[in-house]
């Protein structure tokens, strides 16, 4: 199957190496917002223009050695200094294996704390995106130890995981990203069957909307967009309690249909050389992403 494909594309970590030294090629320069700090900020003054806030992500794979991960949590914390400092309409989202989590957790919570320190200084939300299930609980537990300190820290709940029901209830307090999920998981920890996962997404929504803290709807699937407008409506939620996030360049007449109807809304924003495995898990979710490559491929 083609999903298999890009998945098993995005984790080879030869290609990965081979696709930084090139610079954004084969259509990721329509998904991702640019190669550094300052490209990025323009991005993201053009989407506050709309209404619409972002979620920054500085791009990162295969991170197995201290001084890479010191290098990226630097760069995190000057994309925080330069979102202070620009005023725009943005926080950070960030993966815990870039700052370590597979080098040492204690190294990794150290480095996480630094972010989190830094933004709290300013305001800035610091968002924890969540990976694959061997890094799924790691994850929650730095959460859990830097939620006693700074209360700018929110993660991500997969869909597809059977314990996501009980992980949203435990983080309700958070705000939480609810999205479908995006790795290759075994049966055993995850549903498989599509229906089964959409189900389960809508189902958390629904009970995130009514009994947590601040909820971000994150897809691009048009069909759940309608039934949450259904369901906010019907139940009286106002606004400021949700925003509708989608990654940057996806679907834009539609992220901007919902800035433009009073809904909170907010793209994710990633960036950086390391574009490689972002982009082969985006053609995994959706071949006909695809067309992004063949517009490229012939557009030469
Ligand atoms: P899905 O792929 O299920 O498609 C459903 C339907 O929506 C399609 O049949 C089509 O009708 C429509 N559709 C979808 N994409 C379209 C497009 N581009 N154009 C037109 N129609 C389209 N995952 C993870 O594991 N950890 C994380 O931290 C995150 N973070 C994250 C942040 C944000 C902002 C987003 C949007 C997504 C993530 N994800 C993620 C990825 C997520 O788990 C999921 O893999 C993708 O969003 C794909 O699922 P969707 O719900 O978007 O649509």
């Amino acid at each position: 199957m083609l999903k298999d494909l890009f998945i098993g594309l995005s984790q080879n970590q030869f290609l990965n190496n081979a696709a930084k030294k090139y610079g954004l090629k084969l259509g990721a320069q329509n998904v991702v917002a640019g190669t550094n700090i300052a490209e990025t900020i323009e991005s993201i003054k053009e989407l506050n223009a709309h209404g619409i806030s972002c979620t920054v992500d500085n791009l990162g794979e295969f991170v197995f050695k201290e001084e890479e991960a010191n290098e990226a949590k630097e760069q995190i914390i000057n994309v925080i200094e330069a979102i202070h400092e620009n005023q725009v309409d943005a926080h950070i989202s960030l993966k815990p294996t870039q700052l370590g989590l597979d080098i040492d957790y204690h190294f990794c919570l150290n480095n996480l704390k630094e972010i989190v320190d830094r933004a709290s200084n300013y305001g800035i939300f610091v968002n924890f995106d969540m990976e694959d299930y061997g890094h799924l609980q790691p994850s929650f537990d730095i959460l859990d130890e830097l939620s006693k300190e700074y209360d700018n820290v929110g993660t991500v709940i997969q869909s597809y995981f059977r314990r996501a029901e009980d992980d949203i209830e435990k983080y309700k307090n958070y705000r939480l990203r609810i999205v479908k999920g995006a790795y290759k998981e075994p049966e055993e920890y995850a549903f498989q069957d599509k229906k089964d996962i959409d189900a389960n997404y809508m189902k958390l929504i629904e009970w995130h909307l009514l009994n947590g803290k601040f909820t971000s709807i994150a897809t691009h699937d048009h069909h759940i967009i309608n039934k949450v407008k259904e369901f906010v409506k019907k139940n009286n939620i106002p606004n400021e309690k949700f925003e509708f996030q989608m990654l940057y360049g996806f679907r834009k007449e539609l992220q901007l249909q919902l800035a433009s109807e009073g809904y909170n809304f907010c793209t994710y924003v990633p960036f950086g050389k390391d574009w490689y495995g972002y982009f082969m898990r985006r053609l995994a979710e959706r071949p006909q992403n695809l067309n992004l490559v063949a517009k490229q491929v012939f557009n030469k």
